[in-house]
């Protein structure tokens, strides 16, 4: 099949102003427990988001991070703070968040600031992930280039026999960042492209809602 030829309809769900909670939080919770059916393949991960940055020159990325946290009205995820998208953090603390839920026909979109988490909250989570994650985070100087994957399993069977079976300390390169919302857009894929889009905003008042065309 040609890519002119690939499109669905989306007769799913509709989404109305009286459908959603007057807090945005509240409402991209009920989302994600939406978008968490129990058929769900277990290969789809609901958490998976865009996440796209930019530095002061005007280029932007984008790449995927996995949503660890919706804690004080924030969206919580973990990285590496020297990586080439903590650079442009670093640049730019304006960064946007994309969900896309394709089995309910619905894309979440985000805007917002970022900042560091505290060094207390990334070292717990740290030693709350599996042991391969952790040394995965030691071993990778994530963004740099390097001169073949034999690298990082030299340096890995080197941490094994550091730190054996013994805790491994969570590296200072290494922790959590909060993005807070500045607007959250719900999009639910509707018929004859005529999708319903309904935007909070902050407003000095707290969050105002609006609806947009799709
Ligand atoms: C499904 C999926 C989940 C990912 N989760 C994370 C994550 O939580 N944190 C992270 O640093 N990178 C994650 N990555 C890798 C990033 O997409 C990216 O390759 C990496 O963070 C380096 O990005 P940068 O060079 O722009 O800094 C994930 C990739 C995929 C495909």
């Amino acid at each position: 099949m040609s890519l002119y030829e690939m499109r669905r309809n989306y007769t799913l769900k509709t989404l109305q102003e009286t459908d959603v909670d007057p807090d945005p939080m509240v409402q991209f919770d009920r989302w994600l427990k939406e978008a968490n059916v129990s058929d769900l393949p277990d290969w789809v991960e609901t958490n998976a988001m865009t996440l796209a940055t930019s530095d002061l020159s005007g280029n932007v990325t984008s790449r995927i991070v996995l949503l660890k946290g919706l804690d004080d009205g924030k969206f919580w995820f973990y990285t590496n703070y020297r990586s080439a998208k903590a650079s442009q953090i670093e640049s730019n603390p304006r960064v946007s968040l994309c969900f896309l839920w394709q089995h309910v026909q619905r894309q979440v979109r985000i805007e917002g600031t970022i900042s560091k988490a505290p060094r207390e909250q990334s070292e717990r989570y740290f030693h709350m992930r599996p042991r391969d994650s952790q040394f995965g985070a030691l071993v990778s100087d994530q963004s740099e280039v390097i001169a073949s994957r034999d690298v990082l399993e030299q340096k890995l069977s080197e941490l094994h026999q550091t730190y054996g079976t013994g805790e491994i300390p969570c590296p200072e390169s290494w922790g959590g960042y909060a993005v807070d919302p500045q607007s959250i857009e719900f999009w639910q894929g509707r018929q004859q492209r005529l999708h319903d889009r309904l935007q909070y905003f902050r407003s000095d008042s707290g969050w105002k809602l609006q609806r947009l065309a799709p």
